[in-house]
């Protein structure tokens, strides 16, 4: 990998199938840009257990992650791919962040007032969730980080807190991180519209089986406009879902099919499940051959975590100094 490349980083927490939301929004740009940059992707395995408490669901949920990186098409000869549980020095560095960040700045988050409008119990890791992240993007020197819109604003906790860091300690150890969220797909709908999203039972897996496929379109609502009524495409969810699979010219013509009437939703819904399976096929395909070869797998995630390690080590020796802790 050559110096000159810009640095990417960005990560996927295992909890739970991936979806087409998840690939739109973040993992599709992984494999788009990974000739491009100097690329860090990981599994966030630590960031999970704010949710995933449970030995078996966490082991199994980060080998699916594992798996849906290299069937997507990341390459590990360009892509150092790695588990966040690899590298102790997030959380040398996240406790660091905890003490020059104040409580109310914390407060502010998206994430943490969500969880709190809603009643829900919340421990300190959700509170910290933002910081850890902060240290996963901030060790690895990343210029960019490709994340779906709802991780904007974590990418600028990081900016602010390297920020902080270099003030406080007079340094200029942290670069500032940019995110880079695609703008025509910023939030990728479910089928009910809404965001998709692993929690609203909304969403259409990544690594779906054509029977998967079928039932989510099919439970996808419509109104009650016959075959010839022209029909809106901004509100339509079969068409908020099928233009992600198309080109632009594709695009339009489908877009037209609708605006002009004709177009049915029975066909409309038909033609999304086929436009489905073709994008989806070859990846399930790849996935169920590495599903088989799973020492390989560990390997490319052992050999990635090393690597991942080593930057960081290097980086926090930077910050051990710069703290005043390194006296020897
Ligand atoms: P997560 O599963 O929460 O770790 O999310 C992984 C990545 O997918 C993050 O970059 C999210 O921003 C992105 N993402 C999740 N849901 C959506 C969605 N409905 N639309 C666009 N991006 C999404
Ligand atoms: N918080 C991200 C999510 O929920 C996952 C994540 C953890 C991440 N650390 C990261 C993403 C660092 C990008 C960079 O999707």
């Amino acid at each position: 990998m050559s110096n000159s490349k810009k640095i990417l980083l960005s990560g996927v927490k295992p909890t739970g199938r991936v979806h087409i939301g998840n690939y739109f929004g973040a993992m599709k740009q992984f494999v788009e840009l990974q000739n491009e940059y100097e690329s860090y992707v990981f599994i966030a395995d630590y960031h999970a257990v704010t949710t995933v408490q449970n030995k078996e669901q966490m082991s199994q949920g980060i080998i699916d992650v594992a798996l849906d990186y290299l069937a997507i098409g990341l390459d590990p000869k360009k892509v150092v791919l790695f588990k966040q549980s690899d590298l102790p020095q997030v959380h040398e560095l996240n406790w660091i962040f905890n003490c020059i960040t104040t409580m109310p700045y914390l407060m502010r988050a998206h994430a943490y007032k969500d969880a709190e409008a809603k009643n829900k119990e919340i421990n300190v890791g959700i509170f910290d969730y933002p910081l850890l992240m902060a240290a996963d993007i901030l060790l690895q020197d990343a210029d960019v980080v490709p994340v779906g819109q709802d991780q904007k604003q974590h990418v600028e906790y990081a900016r602010d807190t390297a920020q902080k860091f270099n003030n406080v300690f007079n340094s200029e150890i942290f670069k500032l991180p940019e995110p880079l969220i695609l703008k025509n797909v910023e939030t990728v709908p479910g089928t009910d519209g809404r965001k998709m999203s692993k929690s609203y039972g909304n969403v259409i897996p990544l690594f779906a089986t054509y029977e998967e496929i079928k039932k989510a379109v099919m439970s996808i609502p419509t109104d009650s406009k016959g075959v010839a009524e022209p029909k809106d495409t901004e509100t339509n969810h079969i068409y908020n879902i099928h233009r992600l699979l198309l080109n632009n010219a594709d695009r339009q013509i489908l877009a037209l099919k609708y605006t002009n009437g004709g177009l049915g939703y029975k066909e409309a819904k038909e033609g999304l499940i086929e436009a489905l399976e073709a994008f989806i096929r070859p990846m399930r395909e790849r996935r169920e051959m590495l599903v088989h070869d799973l020492d390989t797998v560990f390997d490319i995630l052992k050999a990635g975590g090393q690597r991942a390690s080593m930057r960081a080590e290097k980086k926090m020796d930077m910050v051990r100094k710069a703290v005043g802790v390194d006296i020897y």
